[in-house]
């Protein structure tokens, strides 16, 4: 399998050298040169496996095994799981009409980037071991991909790992997750500034190609495919938890509702609906709306500023993995997402073509929430279910709750959706919950208020 860059003028790369990479160096994102396709048997044989065995199954398809021979490559995804605190890895929670939710958020960080980067971080000690390498891994935080890349990599002996964490800005749970491992290859720095105002520094050094391979660095942000990859897990683990049989012609869809700010998540599920997964793919975000102003009227542009929400985790201006759907668009089309990219690089904005719009609007659907309907679908979602929804995962079931009351009472069951929860509301006390429970005392006087403190006091 090889992989190439979505703007066309990078040399392709293999699974080792996408991993290493980031960005190409033409500035796109790897992707694969072709999609595997998936027929009936090979879904219908997928149906039942675990999380864990889906997962081996599909980075068998994307790692050929003259990188990585398949039983390295079990081992790789065990070991990855190996710390997370349930034995199923990811679990679907269904709840009251026709809601499920699927739990990404079982690793040591409790969040659903323990997913991804755990697996991620074996598969590039593998690599380092094999040719004897070392790397330093920079990465900039607003909280959770600096927890989660940590413990991936901690103690470590070929990887160094340097986080610079925004001082005072994320909740004292994160806070503590980075500062409080105390392995030689882990440094962590708290710096002045917001997430975005600390990535400056981090963006121009990785400018810097001389000075990036002279110290061997590299990022583990969701622009790096072996992310995205094991991220499609998640679709396929959903569509057969919920899918009501795989014995219907054509397959019965399930409409999966992803909280997406950089689009990771996003592209992942549009990869699998390309391998032939039936799903219905909807972006949820908060305020920050570009995936959902690109995707209602193809307008690809910047706002003028980030709103603080939240779902601050998503508090995104810039998609970046919107590329990597543009260029799947396009049927392969380097040359017009190249051009796309670069006038948005250029200009902060650009409207996407007519044909690539109305393709986009085809394959997913958006919806935009606002902070007030985040708590009420927490609020409400506790109400109904005593289950408790992190701000993140409250956006897509808010966008459940609006289906729900916008169909007529008979129709209420119809469609199987899964929302994703990204992470487990703990993990946002101290710093996101305190602002909406505050909202929680004012708008969910519920009589029977012992519920209330029960629920509040399990931060
Ligand atoms: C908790 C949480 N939910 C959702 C997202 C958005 O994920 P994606 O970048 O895949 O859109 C993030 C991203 O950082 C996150 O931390």
């Amino acid at each position: 399998m090889w992989y190439i860059s979505t703007r066309g003028t990078a040399p392709r790369v293999d699974f080792e050298g996408a991993l290493c990479s980031g960005y190409a160096p033409d500035g796109g994102l790897y992707i694969p040169e072709e999609l595997p396709q998936l027929d009936r048997e090979t879904l219908g044989r997928w149906s039942s496996l675990s999380y864990p065995s889906l997962v081996k199954e599909l980075c068998s398809l994307f790692i050929g095994p003259e990188l990585i021979p398949r039983e390295d490559l079990n081992g790789l995804i065990d070991r990855a799981f190996s710390r997370f605190r349930s034995r199923d890895v990811v679990h679907l929670q269904k709840l009251k009409h026709g809601l499920s939710v699927l739990e990404l958020w079982h690793g040591v960080t409790y969040a659903f980037k323990d997913l991804s980067l755990s697996c991620t971080a074996q598969f590039l000690q593998y690599f380092l071991e094999k040719r004897g390498k070392h790397v330093t891994i920079v990465v900039g935080t607003s909280g959770d991909t600096g927890s989660a890349a940590i413990e991936s990599v901690q103690g470590a002996k070929n990887v160094d790992i340097i986080v610079l964490l925004p001082k005072g800005r994320c909740s004292k749970i994160q806070e503590l997750q980075m500062t409080t491992v105390l392995k030689e290859n882990v440094h962590v720095f708290a710096v002045e500034g917001n997430s975005d105002e600390l990535d400056e520094p981090i963006k121009a050094m990785f400018a810097d190609a001389a000075f990036v391979q002279e110290h061997n660095l590299m990022s583990l942000n969701s622009i790096n495919w072996s992310r995205v990859l094991v991220q499609m897990a998640h679709h396929f683990f959903a569509y057969f938890q919920c899918s009501p049989s795989l014995d219907t012609h054509p397959l019965s869809p399930v409409e999966v509702v992803v909280p997406s700010g950089a689009g990771g998540n996003l592209a992942a599920g549009y990869l699998a609906q390309k391998m032939g997964l039936p799903i219905r793919l909807v972006a949820a975000v908060n305020h920050n709306d570009i995936i959902h102003r690109t995707i209602k009227h193809g307008d690809f542009s910047l706002s003028q500023a980030v709103q603080p929400t939240l779902a601050s985790a998503m508090d995104i201006q810039v998609p970046y993995n919107m590329e990597r759907i543009f260029w799947l668009l396009s049927g392969s089309n380097s040359q017009v997402t190249r051009a796309l990219m670069e006038q948005f690089e250029r200009t902060q904005g650009v409207h996407l073509p007519k044909e690539l719009h109305s393709k986009l609007s085809e394959a997913v659907t958006s919806v935009s929430v606002s902070d007030e309907a985040i708590t009420r679908a927490m609020g409400r979602c506790w109400d109904e279910n005593q289950y408790l929804l992190c701000p993140h995962s409250a956006v897509a079931v808010s966008y459940h709750y609006q289906q729900m009351d916008g169909l007529q009472p008979r129709k209420k069951k119809q469609r199987p959706r899964c929302g994703h929860t990204q992470k487990t509301a703990r993990k946002d006390a101290t710093c996101n919950l305190t602002r909406s429970l505050r909202h929680w005392h004012l708008d969910l006087r519920h009589p029977t208020s012992g519920t209330r403190r029960e629920y509040i006091s399990i931060f």
